[in-house]
């Protein structure tokens, strides 16, 4: 494999991207890049801001101001707010629904697009998100999409809730996670799909050691 590579991992919500993305860049020695967590991070401090995340004016006011320190490695990608790492707040549902609506307005989708370039200007990443192969690295030398059944994928959803006290239901979870796919695969904007070429992997009945062998199979042979 050329080394320095671009890695993309598109698909939806639970299919297995960051837990793969992650396992692949350590085994890779690259960086691992969350675009996910960008979108997160612009909705939790508008709404931290009362700002109306509908509004593209607001936003476009607020978006070159905000600049969060970013440290990406293979282990993780790290995003500091006002000195300050943010991590499960960034995971909320209200914040969830929030990086969704923002996820459709151009400014922020090319806020996110021109971090991540930046932080591959050197190759060696494993990129993460629902649009890395498409409109973010369309050049990427390794491209996958991962997807699995809505049931599985809440239930995976629900595993990031074991923690808390009052968990949602499992009906409340594959609810959400549907209508954020159709957020996702409807916007105007850099639209969920598959990126042509891209290899599929349907993660349904397989573990994570599976998914990783077979990305890393596909890398090998192709490279
Ligand atoms: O992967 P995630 O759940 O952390 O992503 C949060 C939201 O950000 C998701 O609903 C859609 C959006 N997103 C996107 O539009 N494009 C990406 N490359 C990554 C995330």
């Amino acid at each position: 494999m050329g080394k320095r590579a671009i890695i993309t991992i598109d698909g939806p919500a639970g299919a297995g991207k960051s837990t793969v993305g992650r396992r692949l860049a350590q085994s890779l020695d690259y960086l691992y890049l969350d675009s996910g967590s960008l979108y997160r991070a612009v909705a939790w401090q508008s709404l931290r801001r009362g700002l109306d995340l509908d509004d593209p004016g607001v936003m476009g006011e607020f978006l070159p101001s905000f600049k969060p320190e970013i440290k990406a490695d293979g282990a993780g990608f790290h995003l500091f707010i006002d000195g300050r790492e943010v991590r499960e707040e960034i995971r909320t549902p209200e914040v969830s629904r929030g990086a969704s609506m923002v996820a459709k307005l151009p400014m922020v989708r090319r806020w996110v697009k021109e971090h991540l370039r930046w932080l591959a200007r050197n190759g060696g990443v494993v990129a993460d998100g629902r649009d890395q192969g498409t409109a973010v690295f369309p050049e990427a030398g390794f491209k996958f999409y991962l997807d699995a059944a809505l049931r599985t994928r809440a239930l995976r959803r629900l595993q990031d809730w074991r923690q808390n006290n009052d968990p949602p239901s499992l009906e409340e979870v594959m609810r959400d996670v549907e209508a954020r796919d159709r957020q996702d695969e409807t916007r105007d904007e850099a639209p969920l799909k598959v990126p042509p070429g891209a290899v599929v992997v349907d993660t349904t009945d397989l573990n994570v050691e599976q998914v990783v062998e077979r990305c890393l199979a596909e890398i090998r042979s192709l490279g």
